[in-house]
């Protein structure tokens, strides 16, 4: 998987342009502020056309502006792909293309470009709600796993209209999405449940090889298992039935559930030190980075967004290895303020960002 050119039209305050960029991929150096992360957003958003800094699309269109494109050619399994998005703030209105023709859904294009971002923020996926590590799991399996993706979105479908009911008093109206919920909510949680048993051991390895040598970790689902049988959900809707219509909201269900970290026992998110939760978090992105080559059989671009700034020297070092050691064949963008804190041995063309435009230097 290599982008060869990026198209970027009223994004964030990045000067509209057409890059052609290297097979290797970049490291992107400058001050703050420039736009280094808007130009790895503007890559990673046709994955799933969602931001990873932001749910608001409105947001990523330059102050004052009517809305942003993005367009992606890439390579991908020796093929020439296209992939673009057209946002217009009025009608809050998002259009999609896939190899030059239209899709009206996110589903038929999601995931044709992939791409794992690393960043600062994701320390929040230990650290933070559970909401974060929902979106983790939703965005690792939607991508790994088509079946899944269709399944969440009629969840999520079903859950809004469900709950749009539930507000209004209307149970009636509320029951009749039991059964597309209960369908498409046991395979969202039979996907979350089997993916979770089998990363247990990975993730366990992954802290080992990041450093983490106290501590017996452990990662496992906090949800109502039987739900991965549809055949479950109906006696638990008819128990929460006259709760969710007094609160107007469905009580039942994966949008609920979480993903539990935790060290020798303890929660990682109230006990682990600094470190411990920073290292645990690129291993669940570690993990999401392994899935997704698994599933695939294409190595998605790494998108690593000042990750190495953070770290001290010798988790930098192990963390190389995992990246960029023997056997990686991503493309890497790599965003940094100066050449010295980028990773060692790295050896990518640098290029300048500065006040939106990006300049290349050698
Ligand atoms: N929608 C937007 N329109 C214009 N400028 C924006 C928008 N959103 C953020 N910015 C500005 O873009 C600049 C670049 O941000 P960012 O890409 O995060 O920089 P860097 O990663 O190089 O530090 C910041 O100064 C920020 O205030
Ligand atoms: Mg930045």
């Amino acid at each position: 998987m290599r982008l060869a050119r990026l198209t970027v039209r009223g994004f964030r305050n990045l000067a509209d342009t057409d890059l052609g960029l290297p097979p290797e991929g970049l490291a992107l150096l400058g001050r703050n502020g420039q736009g280094k992360t808007s130009l790895l957003e503007a890559i990673a958003y046709p994955v799933l056309f969602r931001s990873f800094r932001t749910a608001r699309d409105g947001e990523l269109a330059t102050f004052g502006g009517t809305g942003f494109h993005a367009g992606l050619g890439f390579e991908r399994g020796g093929s020439a792909r296209q992939v673009a998005v057209t946002f217009r703030i009025l009608g809050r209105r998002k259009q999609l293309e896939l190899d030059g023709v239209p899709a009206t859904r996110v589903v038929e294009a999601a995931g044709a470009w992939l791409g794992v971002v690393f960043a600062p923020e994701d320390v929040r996926l230990a650290s933070g709600p559970a909401a974060g590590r929902r979106l983790y799991l939703d965005r690792t399996l939607s991508l790994a796993d088509r079946g899944y993706l269709t399944a969440l979105s009629r969840y999520r479908a079903a859950l809004a209209q469900r709950n749009a009911a539930l507000r209004q008093g209307r149970g009636d109206l509320a029951q009749a999405f039991d059964r597309p919920l209960a369908d498409a909510g046991a395979t969202v949680v039979a996907g979350r449940l089997a993916w979770v048993a089998r990363q247990a051991e990975p993730f366990a390895r992954a802290l080992v090889a990041l450093g983490e040598q106290g501590g017996e970790p452990a990662l496992a689902y906090d949800g109502d298992m039987e739900l991965a049988e549809p055949g479950a959900w109906g006696p638990r809707l008819e128990q929460a039935r006259a709760r969710d219509l007094g609160r107007g909201v469905t009580t039942v269900g994966p949008h609920r559930d979480d993903l539990v970290l935790r060290l020798d026992g303890h929660l990682l998110r109230d006990y682990g030190s600094t470190g411990q939760v920073r290292s645990a978090a690129i291993a669940l992105k570690l993990l999401e980075l392994e899935t997704l080559e698994a599933a695939t059989g294409e190595a998605p671009a790494l998108l690593l967004d000042d990750v190495f700034a953070e770290l001290d020297a010798e988790r930098q070092r192990r963390l190389a290895t995992r990246l960029f050691g023997t056997g990686r064949r991503s493309q890497v963008f790599i965003t940094a303020p100066r050449p010295d804190e980028l990773p060692e041995g790295l050896a990518l063309p640098r290029w300048q960002v500065e006040a939106g435009r990006v300049v290349a230097q050698d």
